[in-house]
Formats: C-alpha cells, structure tokens, sequence
C-alpha cells in the first residue's frame, strides 16, 4: 500500500499491514521451545484487503488472524483472513465498498460500516470466534488451520450481533456476551451461549444512552456489565454532526446481573467517570462482587492530540490506571482503589480460571508513542499491587501477551507468558515464550515474515 492511504499513522511501521495470507510455514527457534508447551497461540489484526477509501482509522482494518501452533518443539506460522460478508464483497468486487468510521458511507456501498471481525478471538465449542467491537456476526475458523467456518449465529437464534470481548467459563463451557448499538434500541444487549452453542437468552438491558461499551467480566454466579459515559458527542449530535465524546455529568455505572438473569434484575453501582476498554478479572468475595480492570479518566484531553504524552486512538488517549471496584451487594456500596498508575493495557489472566479470585495477570506497558504499542509485558501480582517488568529490546514492540499453561499445569502460573513482538526497521517477528514463574524468555521463534501489531489474542491449548 503505498498511495495517499499509506501515510495514517496505523497503516505505518510497526502497523504496516501484510498483503497476503499465509500456509503453514516453519518457524525458527531461537532456545527451546518446551515440550511442555502445546496448542496455538492466534492474534486478530486489523489488516485492509483493499486500499481504503478515505480516512483510515486503526479499527477499520479486515480481521487478519496470525496464529503460530506450538507441538513437539516446533512452531508453524499460519495467517488468513477472516472472511466476514463484508469482505467477500469486496472480494467479488476486487475493492474496497465500505468506508471507515471517519467517512460517510458511499452511495452504493452494501451497508453503512463493514463488521471485519476484527478485534478479539475467542475460542468456543470447537471454534474460534473472531469478534467485532462495534457488534456484529462472529466469525468463526478451525485450529489450527484457520479455516473457514462461515459466520455463526447459534442456530440463527443471535438477534443482532455479539460484540469484542464475550467471555468463556471454563469450568461450564458457557459463553457471555455482550452486544450494542449505537443507533437502534435497545442501545445493549446481555446474553449466555450454552457449552453446545445454543443460545440461552439474550436479554435488553436498561442503559443509560447509546454508549461504546467494550467489555464485561464474569464470576460463577454474575457477570458485570460497564455503562460509562463514551458515546455520541451531545453538542455536536444537536449541531447534526456524529462524533464521539464523553460526558463527565452524565453517569458512570457498573452493572452486576446474575448470569441467568433477566435484564430487569441488573444491580447498578455509579462509580467516578471514567472509560475502561478492558476488564483484567471479576470475582465473588463474600458479599462482595470485585472488578479489576484499566481505566481512563479523562479519556478525551482538551489538548491537541500532538501534545499529549502517550497513545491515541484518534481523538482517544490511552492513559490507563490499574483500578479495582469492590460492589457491595448486600448495602449497595462501591469502593475504589487504584492498584497501580503504570499505563498498561491489554490484560489477560490464565482462562482457564477466568471468573475466580485470579493472583496474576498479563499486561502490555503502553510505549510513550502516537500509536498503541508496547514497550515490556507486565506481570502482576494482584495480591500485592504490584508487578515485574519483561523488557523488550529496543526497536522492537510487543502486542497483547496471552499465558499458555504448561501441559498438566500445577497452579495458576505454571505456564508460559507468550506474545509476538515486531521490529519495523529489521521488518521482522518473533514468538516469544516466556517462563511465567521465573521471566526468563525460553525460547524465541522467527516468524517467516513481519506481522502487524493488531488487536487481541489468545492461547488454546491442545489444538
Ligand atoms: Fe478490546
């Protein structure tokens, strides 16, 4: 892509798409990969098949999952494309039809925005499923093949659509999600997804307005809900003008509903505004529902954006504090406590325990650059607030880290801590497998090409 489109900041360097799809290819290792160490870790990414039309904004790019499968020693790097609706349009069409979220759409264009499932993966049922963060139809692939398996509605039960971020109980199998709008009522939606793929319920919840919304977290009995202040910019919606803002005066809730319930019984805990993308955990301890995620308080600075000391997502700031909100729901009251003012963001804990009182999560520490980035994975230690830092080498950038428990893991940590950084200048990758207990990188896996940082991953085990 080297036209006018090139020169937006995330079609750039670290961000530089890749043109093509990719077979399975052999990895070379640096150290040892462990024995110990089986499954795939996969990456979606946003990744524009066609030149874009217009303004290119991060989260417009075609979903492109990057997936290296780790048996017996040896890593096989894999990358296609998910091939939503939208994008088997444009590909008969051999362009791009869909305008970004910063253009209007064009005449004849087959909807207003392209669903490119972009933004996370989760792995449900036998299939992975790639999600959008706007809502819209998952789409799912096989490991570790990548190969299509067409959209999934759960027996065309879905009413409209499943957002970024659903979350899987490994203990029942059940899948929750979310889903919003921005348009149409209801503005959200909070749904269960059985083990088997059928769909439970899916029941409208009463939200403040139509906000952005992009995570929920789960316990065994409940799953907490984020209603935060980000949505259409009021004065410039009654000037006639789309554009997102957000609205300190208007209220910041967490909603805590039983994981069967009906959409009537949300309890609403209003806590300082703030915006938080991602969730880190929830969990039950006695009366208490506990959420930790990263939050933002001032998540559009009235600054120019070239004057502010991190990363944007276009007029967003990225300055995130780890935050933890304790619900109680016997008296209704909510406590806050930030954990830990370094800007990290992408967390992730081990899956297999999701919902539980986790010790330990993954993050990446947001580089003081224009675009998101990291700089060094974190690992903290919820229990005591604090974190060890995994540096990454100069020039090179790290995107989400996933942990990928060791086969017949003894405890929560006794696994790997895995990523793929990317070099721009050396235009190229690696797999990294960290030792989670002791930091010390075991083993580091060329990827045969450079691949974008992108969005959000995940570790499956055994496929
Ligand atoms: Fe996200």
């Amino acid at each position: 892509m080297d036209t006018a489109a090139s020169a937006y900041p995330y079609l750039q360097a670290e961000h530089t798409p890749v043109l093509n799809e990719s077979e399975a290819a052999p990895c070379r290792v640096e150290g040892e990969l462990p024995q110990d160490l089986f499954g795939t870790f996969a990456r979606n990414s946003p990744n524009p098949r066609f030149e874009p039309l217009g303004r290119y904004h991060w989260f417009d790019g075609d979903g492109m999952v990057h997936a290296v499968s780790v048996k017996d020693g040896k890593a096989t790097y894999r990358a296609r494309w998910l091939r939503t609706e939208g994008l088997r349009a444009e590909e008969e069409a051999g362009k791009a039809l869909f305008t970004g979220i910063l253009e209007k759409p064009r005449p004849g264009a087959p909807g207003p925005l392209k669903d490119t499932a972009n933004t996370d993966l989760v792995w449900h049922n036998g299939k992975l499923l790639g999600l959008w963060w706007l809502s819209g139809t998952p789409c799912a692939v096989s490991l570790p093949g990548l190969e299509p398996l067409g959209p999934e509605r759960f027996g065309n039960k879905l009413p409209r659509g499943m957002a970024a971020h659903a979350k899987v109980d490994a203990a029942s199998g059940e899948l929750m999600f979310f889903e919003f709008s921005l348009f149409k009522p209801p503005f959200y939606r909070y749904g269960v997804v059985s083990k088997t793929g059928e769909l439970v319920s899916c029941e409208p919840i009463d939200v403040v307005g139509p906000r952005i919304p992009h995570d929920i977290a789960i316990t065994p009995r409940f799953t907490v809900l984020l209603d935060l202040p980000l949505g259409w910019d009021v004065a410039a919606l009654a000037a006639g003008k789309r554009k997102i803002g957000f609205d300190r005066e208007s209220p910041a809730r967490i909603g805590v509903i039983p994981r069967h319930g009906k959409g009537t019984e949300v309890r609403w805990f209003q806590i300082e505004p703030c915006y938080a993308y991602h969730t880190v955990n929830a969990y039950e301890d006695g009366p208490n529902v506990c959420l930790v995620g990263c939050a933002i308080d001032d998540p559009i600075p009235q600054v120019p954006k070239e004057n502010t000391d991190g990363p944007m997502l276009d007029n967003i700031a990225l300055v995130p504090t780890l935050r933890k909100w304790t619900m109680n729901m016997e008296t209704g009251a909510v406590k806050q406590e930030t954990l830990d003012d370094t800007p990290s963001e992408f967390p992730r804990t081990n899956e297999a325990i999701q919902g539980q009182k986790v010790r330990f999560s993954y993050h990446g520490r947001l580089a003081r650059k224009p675009t998101l980035m990291f700089d060094a994975v974190l690992k903290y230690d919820l229990a005591k607030a604090r974190h060890d830092t995994i540096p990454v080498p100069a020039g090179w950038y790290a995107g989400e880290p996933s942990f990928a428990p060791r086969v017949n893991a003894k405890d929560e940590d006794d696994g790997y801590i895995v990523t793929v950084i990317t070099n721009a200048l050396q235009d190229q990758s690696e797999f990294w497998v960290v030792d989670a207990k002791t930091l010390s990188t075991v083993a580091r896996a060329r990827l045969p090409r450079r691949i974008p940082i992108g969005f959000h991953s995940t570790w499956v085990s055994g496929v």
